[in-house]
């Protein structure tokens, strides 16, 4: 566990009630270490993700639970870059998995939509693009400053997240696929997008693929979200398709996500940020965090407690047992507590 910055701090304590819960349901043994990486460490003593860490994950845990990181008093949020980031590239979990599910219409800001209208997963590519840190300033503070960004393609990293995109469709019978990106403006990284796309569509015939920009896919996830059954994009433009997916599901705290490296130590952590201007107040929606320790459960082979988790969400929303994001009364902690209590009282089968 690694609660992090703000929210973070809130909604992890409150998944973990529930995670508690379901685990002790299912007979099982769930074994915690918490970590307290994040700003207030990092301010104290410069710490951000320890050299042994990486090494530390893959021999001594199976997961990964995350907050959020991020905290105003940090220049640039250096530390997230350095833990956030760090784990994502140096576990090498390119996944990005963020399901965008509406369980209940009344969630939805979207007119008209129900339930069998969002229902879609954004594949983000998790381990280069634009986030690899490739550049550099030149003159940097002075009135010809040049700012230079990377956006770092490799065929294998388009190719693998492209063809777990298409082997999830393919697992879950799922019809269409769809490819985002900005090839018309990005000529060589996106191109090579374009490229392996063409090519990793023709081992699965039975899938229906399609190719939207991503300026239109944004366009289309708010005129008509139930085109989409998988969306497959690059690092940043899986960021920004995930908040506004999550939004139009309910709202970004109800929404979960996990990075992923099939068969190895992976990380699980909600689609939302730190939420400062929220934070400590006993208010923040920790749903999006105890979805995540479903995710988590599912990767972990726990499917009956993942399910037991889920449950107990759709029954929350159902009887208005929900935080004021969703327009309910209820605090973090209460919302927790009250999940915990609904899993606990689902005996697993
Ligand atoms: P944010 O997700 O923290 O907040 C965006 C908006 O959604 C805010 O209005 C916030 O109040 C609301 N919100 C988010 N989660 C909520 C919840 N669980 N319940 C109710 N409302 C919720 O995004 P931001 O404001 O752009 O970023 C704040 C900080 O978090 C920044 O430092 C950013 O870098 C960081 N961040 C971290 C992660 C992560 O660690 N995975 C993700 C996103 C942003
Ligand atoms: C997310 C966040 C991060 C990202 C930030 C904190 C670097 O927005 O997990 O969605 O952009 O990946
Ligand atoms: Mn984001």
């Amino acid at each position: 566990m690694i609660p992090g910055d703000g929210i973070g701090k809130e909604v992890i304590p409150a998944a973990v009630r529930v995670l508690k819960s379901a685990a002790a349901a299912g007979g099982r043994q769930a074994e915690l270490t918490e970590f307290d990486w994040g700003a207030d460490r990092y301010l104290r003593d410069g710490t951000t993700l320890p050299p042994d860490a990486v090494e530390m994950f893959h021999r001594d845990f199976d997961a990964i639970l995350l907050g959020a990181m991020g905290d105003p008093r940090v220049p640039s949020n250096v530390h997230a870059a350095d833990i956030l980031l760090g784990l994502r590239f140096k576990l090498d979990l390119y996944v990005n998995a963020r399901p965008c599910v509406l369980f209940d219409k009344r969630f939805t800001p979207l007119k008209d939509r129900t339930e069998k209208d969002i229902n879609f997963m954004v594949f983000r590519e998790n381990t280069e693009g634009l986030y690899v840190g490739m550049g550099g300033n030149f003159k940097k503070g002075t009135a010809d400053e040049i700012a230079v960004q990377e956006d770092l393609n490799t065929r294998k990293g388009v190719e693998r997240i492209i063809r777990y995109a298409f082997e999830y469709a393919k697992a879950r019978k799922l019809k269409r696929v769809c490819m985002s990106d900005k090839s018309n403006a990005l000529t060589f990284g996106h191109d090579l997008w374009q490229r392996v796309f063409k090519q990793v569509r023709l081992e699965f015939p039975e899938i229906e693929s399609s190719h939207q920009y991503i300026d239109n896919l944004l366009m289309q996830m708010v005129r008509d979200p139930s085109q989409f059954d998988v969306i497959v994009t690059s690092n940043l433009f899986g960021d920004i398709a995930s908040d506004l997916g999550g939004q139009i599901a309910g709202g970004l705290g109800l929404s979960p996500s996990a990075n992923i490296h099939p068969g190895q130590v992976s990380l699980f952590e909600p689609v939302h940020g730190s939420a400062p201007t929220i934070a400590g107040k006993n208010i923040a929606n920790p749903m999006g965090a105890v979805l995540t320790v479903a995710m988590m459960f599912e990767y972990l082979g726990w499917k009956r407690e993942a399910n037991a988790i889920e449950t107990a969400v759709r029954e929350a929303l159902r009887e208005g047992k929900t935080p004021a994001e969703l327009g309910g009364a209820l605090g973090t902690r209460e919302v927790g507590d009250w999940l915990a209590n609904a899993v606990a009282k689902t005996a697993v089968k």
